[in-house]
């Protein structure tokens, strides 16, 4: 058996953070964000609820998590400097942020009655390990809802996917079913993201003993276009996928 990979810890590389940093999502940018709204849709009344937050970053959504009600929030992350950001400037007194790897926290069986997370899940190599852990933690009836970037966004040909066509450029898939750590450039050289197939997506939760309730997969919408005009394209394919699945 192979051995996993060693989880990367990109987000405190400065260089990769400065390049992050520009991006409109960062920090206060949160609440641009195109999938938010569909992702923020997904979750249940977080009313009194015990909440995992998966790759939590700066801490945007844990604290939106806490101001919404819920009873606390634990903020999980491998990289220090997203940490820091997130006790200085999103702090909240139910929220608890701690350092890990999505690979190796531990919590208790049927500690969490919601789990989330936002855009850490293609970092991870073992997904049927991390739904598992998960569908332990949650409680009978506790509720997943997580994006991650979409199968046909880390399947693209090596380099950023655009090929020209006769109106104007296509998205291309590669190796779709290749299942593997891929590198990309990505304001650094050898940041690792892991490509897997719409049916691992779902065919994880399912092994893992949580029922697939809803599936979103947007696409930038004519305004986010009009806002956004360096990026014409980005209704040719979807970016995100987003889910939430249920333990019974
Ligand atoms: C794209 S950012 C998303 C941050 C935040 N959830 C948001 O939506 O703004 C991905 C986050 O996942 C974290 N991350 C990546 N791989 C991880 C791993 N193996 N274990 C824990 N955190 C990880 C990164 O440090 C980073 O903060």
């Amino acid at each position: 058996m192979t051995k996993p990979n060693k989880p990367q810890n990109m987000y405190d590389n400065p260089d990769f953070l400065a390049g992050y940093s520009t991006l409109e999502r960062f920090g206060e940018g949160w609440e641009k964000a195109g999938e938010r709204d569909d992702l923020l849709g997904l979750l249940p009344d977080v009313t009194g609820l015990r909440v995992l937050d998966l790759g939590c970053g700066a801490g945007q959504l844990s604290r939106y998590l806490a101001e919404q009600g819920a009873a606390s929030v634990v903020g999980v992350d491998l990289s220090e400097k997203m940490l820091a950001l997130a006790r200085e400037k999103w702090a909240h007194p139910s929220v608890t942020y701690q350092r890990d790897a999505l690979e190796t926290a531990a919590f208790q069986p049927a500690s969490f009655d919601l789990v989330v997370s936002s855009l850490a899940f293609h970092y991870v190599e073992d997904y049927a390990a991390l739904v598992s852990r998960i569908a332990d933690w949650l409680t009978p009836g506790g509720v997943l809802v997580y994006s991650t970037e979409h199968p046909i966004f880390t399947g693209r040909l090596p380099g950023d996917g655009w090929v020209s066509g006769d109106d104007g450029p296509r998205w291309a898939v590669d190796r779709y079913a290749t299942e593997e750590l891929r590198e990309e450039n990505w304001f650094v050289d050898g940041v690792r993201k892991a490509h897997r197939t719409f049916a691992t997506f779902i065919n994880g939760l399912v092994d893992a003993g949580l029922a697939v309730e809803r599936v979103i997969e947007p696409v930038a919408s004519e305004q986010w276009i009009k806002d956004h005009p360096d990026w014409p394209d980005e209704w040719r394919r979807p970016t995100f996928l987003l889910v939430r699945a249920r333990k019974s």
